[in-house]
């Protein structure tokens, strides 16, 4: 990767909480791949936002690891993009405390994933999960990111960014550039295949509602076939539609066709003709994923070398910004 491009810089990041689904797929990861020629793109395995949520520390060891062979074979590619573990990366961390004091104790109480995860976990509502999007800000704003690749539920931690890198801008003088959110059109949002009015999610317990991109594809074309539709038996995209929309994004996405082709397509069929339509396009998109994936997680040695040289790379590029940051902020500086 050019250190001196002028390209534009992408940033975004995923939770090495469990193999991905469907959802991270369609929403994000399948977007990071195809930015990498125009953009100059820093991507990242966020373990220390996974911690917020208790986690079994070899199980995230080697989630993490795992993130990192499925993003290579989701597309990246490590002579384009830096790729690498957060909490490889110092800056991370010494920028999320001074983002702390540009943070507002009103503004994170507002953040509705804090509401849904504090719920969620009422037994452990620790700080890291109250100040959690002040990390991500860091995250963003350690490499002066203009736009920000993710599904439309981090819209409001994108928000936030913005808010502190302004705040903090006006505090001391411009430092931040002020990320974009850039979120994909259709698929922002991919709802449970069990409750299409919930987003799919990593943590659902019930393993028919979330399709996970390992998934064999006897297993993703049972799952459609459970999926959740109405009693119309009418494929069209329509208000109160829930499950029947959910499943024409999907297809939509990953056939490369309109949704409206798609309602054509299935015209005057059931609905048993269209959820193993769907089933089989998803299964055949994720068949080379399965493939690179199963021979990439093999070769430790391999993903351990890359780690190592990607942080390295986001290292020296995060401490010009840490360097600007303390400086601007009145730290002493004695090298
Ligand atoms: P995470 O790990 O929950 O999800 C990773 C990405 O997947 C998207 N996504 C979805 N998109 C569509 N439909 C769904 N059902 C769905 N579920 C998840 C998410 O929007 C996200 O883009 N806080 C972030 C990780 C993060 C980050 C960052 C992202 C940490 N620092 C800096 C961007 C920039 C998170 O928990 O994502």
């Amino acid at each position: 990767m050019q250190e001196n491009s002028t390209k534009k810089i992408i940033f975004s990041g995923i939770q090495p909480t469990g193999t991905f689904t469907l959802g991270n797929y369609i929403g994000a990861v399948s977007n990071w791949g195809k930015l990498q020629d125009e953009y100059r793109c820093i991507y990242s395995i966020v373990d220390m936002h996974a911690i917020t949520v208790r986690q079994e520390p070899a199980e995230l060891r080697k989630n993490t690891l795992a993130a990192y062979a499925l993003l290579l074979a989701c597309g990246i590619d490590l002579t384009k993009t830096i790729l690498f573990v957060q909490s490889h990366v110092k800056a991370h961390a010494e920028l999320n405390w001074v983002l702390n004091c540009s943070a507002q104790f009103g503004e994170l109480t507002r953040m509705t994933q804090f509401k849904e995860k504090s719920e969620k976990h009422p037994e452990d509502i620790n700080a890291g999960l109250f100040t959690y999007p002040v990390l991500q800000a860091a995250d963003i704003l350690a490499y002066n990111a203009d736009l920000v690749p993710v599904g439309a539920d981090q819209k409001q931690h994108l928000e936030l960014a913005r808010n502190i890198a302004q705040r903090f801008n006006h505090k001391y003088g411009d430092t931040f550039t002020l990320p974009e959110p850039y979120i994909p059109q259709t698929g922002a949002k991919i709802m449970s295949l069990q409750e299409p009015t919930q987003k799919m999610s990593k943590s659902d317990e019930n393993p028919n509602a979330v399709i996970s991109i390992l998934d064999e594809p006897d297993v993703i074309i049972r799952k459609f076939k459970r999926a959740v539709t109405d009693s119309e038996a009418c494929v069209r995209f329509a208000e109160g539609k829930d499950g029947i929309n959910n499943l024409l994004t999907i297809y939509s996405v990953v056939s490369g066709k309109s949704v409206s082709e798609a309602e054509k397509e299935f015209d005057g069929k059931g609905y048993g003709d269209f959820k193993l339509a769907v089933g089989e396009a998803v299964s055949d998109k994720l068949k080379s994923v399965r493939e690179d994936y199963a021979r990439l997680i093999a070769d430790k040695a391999y993903l351990t070398e890359c780690c190592k040289k990607s942080a390295l790379t986001a290292s020296a590029v995060s401490q010009r910004i840490i360097d600007k940051v303390y400086r601007k902020v009145g730290y002493l500086t004695v090298k």
